[in-house]
């Protein structure tokens, strides 16, 4: 699928659910936020059928977000029924990590191919208060996890204030080059604001090369982090949204105050 600016949109971003086990400073309010109706989260079913429909207009790359993906029930099953759809080449999931001592076995086996981990510092006490009460001794152990399971090349997001110079994330890429673990770092960014930049050593914020389509956990296809415009999947039909959302695919970000990142998933 080509979009008016001659992009090739072959990248899908599946939210499977806007929970979250944790309650990061720069995602959440304290208080936490509204949460999607049950009624109105995607089954399983109609996840399946909707990486389907992308993958047959040309979806090369799905990566599974949430919230916390991991606190979906019966994520591993979910992954299995996604793994063995045809012309899925690169199959990612983006977590936190807190869960992954416990899944990422079972995720490996399930046929995912690879994982992202979100760590913005190494220190107890900092991670505990960015993430409102994390543990960060269940991060490094799922880190370990993913790796002896093959979940690999096990990438780190480090979200960073100001530069990747700073003290915490200096530590965290040292942390990666020890470990054998890619390093990306992601300037904070505010959707209300339209602030955002590309990601050093990843692909988001490039609008220029922006492959993307996001599915949120309530069915509505998303063009653009950046911009409000969506088109649902179980109003118009599968297929027709995803046409809609490229045709509609703005030239680059602006703002969104529609969305926070604990419904869209970064
Ligand atoms: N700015 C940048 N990255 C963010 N994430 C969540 N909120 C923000 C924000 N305001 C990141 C998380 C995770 C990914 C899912 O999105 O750190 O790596
Ligand atoms: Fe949860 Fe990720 Fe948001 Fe942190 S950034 S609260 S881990 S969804």
């Amino acid at each position: 699928m080509y979009d008016r600016f001659n992009r090739r949109i072959n990248y899908l971003r599946v939210s499977v659910t806007d929970r979250c086990n944790l309650r990061c400073t720069y995602c959440m309010p304290a208080e936490g936020v509204k949460l999607m109706e049950h009624k109105d989260i995607l089954s399983f079913e109609e996840i399946v059928e909707m990486i389907h429909v992308a993958v047959s207009v040309g979806i090369t790359k799905v990566r599974i977000t949430g919230g916390e993906p991991l606190v979906r029930k019966g994520i591993v099953s979910l992954i299995e029924k996604i793994a063995v759809i045809e012309g899925i080449e690169d199959f990612g999931l983006t977590t936190n990590g807190i869960l992954l001592p416990v899944f990422a076995a079972d995720l490996a086996r399930a046929g995912l191919h690879r994982i992202n981990v979100s760590l913005d510092t190494l220190d107890a006490e900092k991670f505990r208060s960015i993430t409102r009460g994390g543990d960060i001794a269940h991060v490094f152990a799922g880190i370990e996890a993913a790796k002896a399971a093959g979940l690999s090349p096990v990438k780190i997001n480090c979200v960073v204030r100001n530069s990747s110079d700073e003290p915490d994330a200096q530590a965290v890429r040292e942390f990666c080059l020890k470990n054998d673990l890619e390093a990306r770092f992601i300037h904070e960014m505010s959707l209300a604001d339209g602030r955002f930049t590309i990601v050093e050593n990843g692909h988001g914020g490039d609008c220029v090369n922006c492959n993307r389509l996001r599915i949120t956990a309530n069915g509505m296809i998303r063009p653009c982090l950046f911009n409000d415009v969506q088109f649902n999947a179980r109003v118009l039909g599968i297929r027709a949204a995803i046409e809609q959302a490229v045709g509609h695919k703005p030239e680059r970000g602006s703002v969104n105050v529609k969305d926070c990142f604990h419904n869209i998933g970064g």
